[in-house]
């Protein structure tokens, strides 16, 4: 596929029309989901990398054979809003509803386990893990409870199958501007994580239960980033035009 890649290319938009480039910003713990669409050329600098170290990267992602997840992915920019609300909650909504208490049972029995040796990093893992979690746990009930249901019903008005709903304090832009700020927080919680893991590097004496915690975190990291871009670069901006 030939796409000329350069550095003022803004990340998010990379990754809504190609996600086979998702996995290159994982594999280099880029957050392309919040910070506003930072570009190839600041995240290269701010993760070490150079920029046609991650332009070759890139380029070889999108030179590879589609795999059948990827091409099975829809067009979220053409889909419609209800459907894929309907996909968020399903897949990113349900995952974290049972990765999260996954997490809170296992974490504090890893601690408990390597405290002698690993406790520093352990509880830093364990407190920022527990702040991310209850704030994830409101979130989700916000989004599922107010701000999804009126996208919906925003939506079902324009095609003139129902009423115009009332809005959520008077325009969808502030509840809008509140999810992003939340985001922004777990992106940040995301990136601490994974600073003082070392980038999840075990430790050699680590237990099954170790690796699996740090596996779980890592699998979390890469969800809830497709999950914020799913919302914040696709859904929330099509909520707004729709409004008007
Ligand atoms: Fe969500
Ligand atoms: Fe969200």
């Amino acid at each position: 596929m030939t796409i000329q890649l350069d550095g003022e290319m803004p990340v998010r938009d990379l990754v809504g029309r190609y996600p086979q480039t998702r996995p290159v910003f994982e594999r280099h713990g880029i957050d392309y989901c919040c910070g506003g669409g930072k570009r190839l050329a600041e995240v290269a600098r701010e993760h070490g990398l150079t920029l046609p170290a991650l332009v070759d990267a890139l380029n070889e992602a999108l030179d590879a054979p589609a795999g059948k997840a990827e091409a099975a992915e829809k067009n979220w920019y053409t889909a419609s809003l209800t459907a894929l609300v309907q996909h968020i909650v399903e897949v990113h909504h349900g995952y974290l509803k049972t990765v999260l208490p996954r997490l809170r049972a296992l974490l504090p029995v890893v601690l408990q386990a390597h405290q002698a040796e690993h406790g520093v990093v352990l509880r830093q893992v364990q407190d920022l893990f527990n702040a991310l979690d209850s704030e994830l746990s409101s979130h989700l009930m916000k989004e599922e409870q107010v701000l999804f249901p009126f996208i919906v019903a925003s939506e079902a008005h324009r095609q003139k199958a129902a009423p115009q709903p009332s809005g959520p304090c008077g325009s969808v832009r502030y509840p809008i501007r509140q999810m992003e700020h939340e985001h922004d927080s777990a992106g940040q919680a995301l990136a601490r994580l994974r600073e003082v893991t070392g980038g999840y590097a075990l430790p050699a004496d680590a237990c099954p239960s170790f690796r699996a915690a740090y596996e779980e975190l890592q699998r979390l990291e890469a969800d809830l980033h497709q999950h914020i871009h799913l919302e914040n670069n696709i859904l929330f901006p099509r909520a707004i035009a729709l409004e008007g």
